[in-house]
């Protein structure tokens, strides 16, 4: 008798699809990125990212006990440094008392029990907005790694629990690796990202940090030469193969919803936790879309970061995740 199989009986009503759903959304998928500044009482809105902060280090406070309440147990913190302290070695990112080390602290003391993760790359604490050194017209890879390493061991000295080094040097996982352990920071893990990519999507991140490549003679224009090549599939098991054996506890993909076969790529190659950053840009295109109407902002939200964890994904850093949160809740 024809049609033996009628697959729309599993879809019948919300009974049996929420039985038969392969994909649960949850707070413990979620990792928080927090931009944070300087001064007191400061909680601005980012151009580009509607209904998204800086923050400063008193109002933080309050915003790491809100995500804690809601389920939401890590962070990703990023610091938007002032022009003055830039310069093109990062200098700042040393500094025992500066912003992201107060701020890893502050969450602390706050919060504990909350997992604190760390962007560690210079291009927010660089006068040319590049990841790393640059001279003569190039981004240094090893003069790079050796401040990474630094600036990795400074984060795990004010309490980090993993730090997330989102440059794309060469080695710089082994490197940061081995000074952790000389340092004795045997329990401070690392979230690579591993793969990836230069892409048009972190505008808003780096209007949210002034962080973006300046236009000047001699200053690579984009990062294309670190970053990579969007185009790429095979490159990124390379990397993420390469990172993984530099001693990498979690690697990541970046941006998210593009690069979901990449995503896809790793689950089925790799067994070790996957994170997949849905950035700024994924973030502002949805922000837009729905003010406009166009748009269902809760239903497409929903949909996206379903998507990125069916693809594979164990882990999720999304600015959306409170809005989620709230919204399975
Ligand atoms: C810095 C960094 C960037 C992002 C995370 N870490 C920007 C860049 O590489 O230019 C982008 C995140 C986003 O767009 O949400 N190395």
């Amino acid at each position: 008798m024809f049609p033996i199989r009628r697959n729309r009986r599993l879809r019948n009503n919300e009974a049996i699809r929420s039985l038969v759903r392969e994909t649960i959304i949850t707070p413990n998928d979620f990792l928080v990125p927090l931009f944070i500044v300087e001064g007191r009482g400061v909680k601005e809105e980012i151009g580009s990212m509607p209904n998204y902060y800086r923050f400063s280090l008193d109002l933080l406070k309050d915003e790491v006990k809100t995500l804690w309440n809601l389920g939401l147990k890590s962070v990703l913190l990023f610091v938007k440094v002032d022009d003055k302290l830039k310069d093109n070695k990062g200098t700042e990112a040393l500094n025992p008392n500066g912003l992201m080390q107060r701020a890893i602290k502050t969450v602390k003391d706050v919060c504990p029990e909350m997992l604190v993760m760390t962007d560690v790359a210079l291009d927010p604490f660089s006068s040319y907005g590049h990841d790393g050194i640059v001279e003569g017209g190039k981004i240094i890879n090893d003069a790079t790694v050796e401040v990474l390493a630094e600036m990795s061991i400074s984060h795990a000295e004010a309490g980090a629990n993993f730090v997330a080094p989102s440059d794309m040097m060469d080695g710089r996982i082994l490197a940061i690796r081995e000074a952790l352990d000389q340092s004795n920071y045997i329990e401070t893990g690392i979230m690579s990202y591993s793969a990836k990519y230069a892409s048009a999507f972190y505008g808003p991140f780096r209007d949210a940090l002034d962080s973006a490549p300046v236009d000047m003679v001699d200053i690579p224009k984009d990062k294309k030469t670190y970053q990579m090549d969007f185009a790429n599939r095979d490159e990124a098991i390379r990397e993420t193969e390469m990172d993984i054996n530099e001693g990498a506890d979690i690697v990541m993909v970046k941006p998210g919803l593009c690069y979901l076969d990449i995503v896809r790529d790793l689950r089925n190659n790799f067994e070790i936790p996957i994170a997949v950053y849905q950035v700024s840009g994924e973030y502002a295109m949805l922000k837009a879309a729905a003010e406009k109407g166009w748009l269902n902002h809760d239903s497409v939200m929903l949909e996206q970061v379903t998507s990125i964890k069916r693809a594979g994904a164990d882990i999720i850093a999304s600015y959306f995740a409170k809005d989620v949160v709230k919204l399975i809740s």
